[in-house]
């Protein structure tokens, strides 16, 4: 899991690979590095350990010159993070340098063959294989070399590859990892993603399994592995420059909270438009027949994807009164699902790559289920292997952790949760009526919770050097639980645990003491007064305590408070409060989720942690 970026043209290269490689940071970060060709026809490399500024140091004191080049950032995955294993890799002349994101499988054997035929390594990376493998079948072609050396490996690459025999040229190929190819007028680029490439241009060839392009400055030809020509039409980025920037805000996290007004708006245009009009999805592939023989739904993703997954089942049951599972992707498979008639199969991925998601998919379409995917990156391999897609419309979100997208992964899956209760005639019009109605004013309520941030600001400040938390939520929001959880442990690194608050009293409840603090999801509905038990049981051994709850509740900020209690003792504190605007409780999920956010972005930020890009963590996981 790395990200590429390429350059060929009449400007330099080095400045256009660093700005796109700073954009592809979310993808890994441990190291990075530049080739590029030299005016005299010569390969020129630098790289480091560390992130891009680190690269771009570098280039101050050594700088690299030439129009074209290629450029990488390292996600550890063969080799730790360290000089020569940072991508580009070279040939044994040094004359053919390889950029690389994926996994190369069979990458031993090929190395052992290669090295029995003389190559000598230099790295403990499985990407080395292909520069040799081109070498070893380089006659002067790069393009056929490198078709040549693609049928040899086996897994999961995007690749650019460039040669100082064959310098007017550059050629990207990819099985399975993301690629696209960007077009410029008398220049043309390479990337893992669009983002990485949209300062340049909008136009760009989204890369299938497979594919070949060769670019020069001025043409891109896209072949199969046999050079036969594919025909690709264009495809036009539909958000503007910008919008890969930060736009004035601190973090891309922060900036990508505040999207969601507007990114709810637009994921439900042309969807949701009165509370009395069905429900439109036609990108769901999906016809009343099929939708009234379902027999079962299930939800699979990773991650924050996943908790909106355990939202969409709750809805399917509750709503649609279709039998609904969630599961882990990664966990699926090893189950052997056994897979009915009617099954679907819902998938949701902000990124569309991620390779746990994307085996789970194929294992459910294999045993037959029709596969609908809910997705935010346009014409990603997740898509492309889907017979149906829903995309979310968040934009690019680039803060690793995922705010916006999975906002409006719950709200796409509300839209599909109407609309198979629509169409199976389940739902009671009122109900209908009632949940659209809420929907309709997702943004103008998204927008009231952001103008609360002061207030969630000032609850961050008395929590954020706490070493643990317990996030509790019930029915609905027990997923919101687990991802406000999620979102506190991956920026601010505080021990956060999510919990079904019926599980207190088996076990977390030892867990209550000053220094854990418990936020507790107690909106009204169902298990509003069995919330309120909990919010007791945790005052009572003076665990401190913020509350998510409905704007006016009066009963909440009290409950559990012990007016008897030591001035010290937090049991005679009143509750901190995260208020929300009452909303039905299944929908409830979307706004329980902002005001979590801001708690996890002030404490992370008080805490001067790297919000953005977290230890250890990458935007997308496209190794299993
Ligand atoms: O791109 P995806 O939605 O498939 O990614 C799934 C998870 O890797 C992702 O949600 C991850 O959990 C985020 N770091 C959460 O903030």
């Amino acid at each position: 899991m790395c990200g590429i970026v390429g350059y060929i043209g009449f400007r330099q290269a080095p400045e256009i690979c660093l700005a796109g490689l700073g954009r592809l940071e979310y993808r890994g970060y441990d190291s990075a590095g530049l080739a590029v060709i030299t005016d005299n026809g010569q390969l020129d490399v630098r790289k480091v350990v560390g992130k891009i500024a680190a690269l771009r140091e570098l280039l101050q004191s050594q700088p690299l010159a030439g129009t074209i080049g290629i450029g990488h950032t390292r996600w550890a995955t063969h080799g730790k993070p360290s000089v020569e294993n940072s991508h580009p890799h070279l040939s044994c002349d040094g004359r053919i340098a390889v950029v690389h994101n994926g996994i190369i499988e069979n990458y031993q054997e090929l190395r052992s063959r290669l090295e029995a035929e003389g190559h000598t390594f230099t790295s403990q990376t499985d990407t080395e294989v292909m520069a040799h493998l081109i070498e070893k079948y380089y006659d002067g072609d790069l393009r056929a070399a490198v078709c040549r050396a693609v049928r040899d490996l086996q897994g999961a690459f995007a690749f650019g590859v460039i040669c100082a025999d064959s310098p007017g040229q550059m050629v990207a190929v990819r099985r399975f990892s993301p690629l696209v190819v960007g077009l410029g007028d008398g220049e043309n680029y390479i990337a893992s993603d669009m983002g990485a490439i949209r300062k340049e241009t909008d136009r760009v060839y989204v890369i299938a399994d497979d594919e070949v392009a060769l670019l020069t400055p001025d043409k891109v030809e896209l072949t199969d592995l046999d050079l036969n020509p594919v025909d690709r039409e264009v495809f036009v980025i539909p958000w503007p420059a910008d919008a890969a920037e930060k736009g004035g805000h601190k973090h891309f996290m922060h900036k990508e909270i505040h999207e969601q007004p507007d990114a709810i708006h637009a994921c439900l245009a042309g969807r949701l438009s009165d509370p009395d009009k069905p429900i439109v999805l036609e990108d769901l592939n999906m016809s009343e027949r099929e939708i009234k023989s379902l027999r079962k739904v299930v939800f699979t993703a990773c991650g924050t994807a996943y908790h909106a997954g355990l939202v969409g089942r709750f809805l399917t049951e509750k709503l649609a009164r279709i039998p609904a599972e969630a599961d882990l992707a990664a966990e699926l498979r090893a189950r052997d699902p056994v897979v009915l008639d009617n099954t679907l199969c819902i998938v949701i991925s902000q990124s569309g790559e991620t390779a746990d998601t994307l085996v789970a998919l194929r294992d459910m379409k294999e045993k037959g289920a029709k596969v609908i995917s809910v997705l935010n990156v346009v014409d990603s391999s997740i898509a492309r292997e889907s017979d149906g897609v829903v995309y979310i419309q968040a934009g690019p979100e680039i803060g690793v952790a995922s705010t916006k997208a999975y906002t409006l992964q719950i709200l796409t899956l509300e839209l599909i949760a109407l609309h198979f209760a629509e169409v199976r005639g389940v739902a009671s019009p009122q109900q209908l009526h009632e949940l659209k109605s809420a929907l309709l004013k997702m943004p103008e309520l998204a927008q009231t919770l952001l103008d609360r941030e002061e207030d969630v600001k000032a609850i961050a400040a008395k929590y954020y050097q706490k070493p643990n938390a317990l996030y509790l939520g019930r029915g609905i929001n027990l997923p919101s639980a687990l991802e406000g959880a999620l979102k506190m442990k991956e920026i601010s690194y505080i021990h956060a645990e999510g919990y079904s608050a019926g599980e207190m009293k088996h076990g977390p409840i030892a867990l209550i003491e000053p220094s854990c603090f418990t936020v507790a999801i107690a909106v009204h509905g169902e298990v509003y007064d069995k919330m309120i038990g909990n919010i007791m049981e945790i005052k009572a051994r003076s665990g401190p305590l913020i509350a998510v709850a409905d704007d006016g509740d009066e009963q909440i900020p009290v409950t559990g408070v012990d007016p008897q209690a030591d001035p010290d003792d937090v049991a005679g504190q009143p509750n901190d409060m995260l208020w929300v605007p009452p909303v039905p409780e299944l929908v409830s999920p979307v706004t329980v989720a902002i005001p979590l956010q801001l708690l996890a972005y002030h404490a992370a930020d008080m805490r001067g942690e790297h919000i953005d890009q977290p230890r250890n963590l990458a935007k997308t996981v496209t190794v299993e």
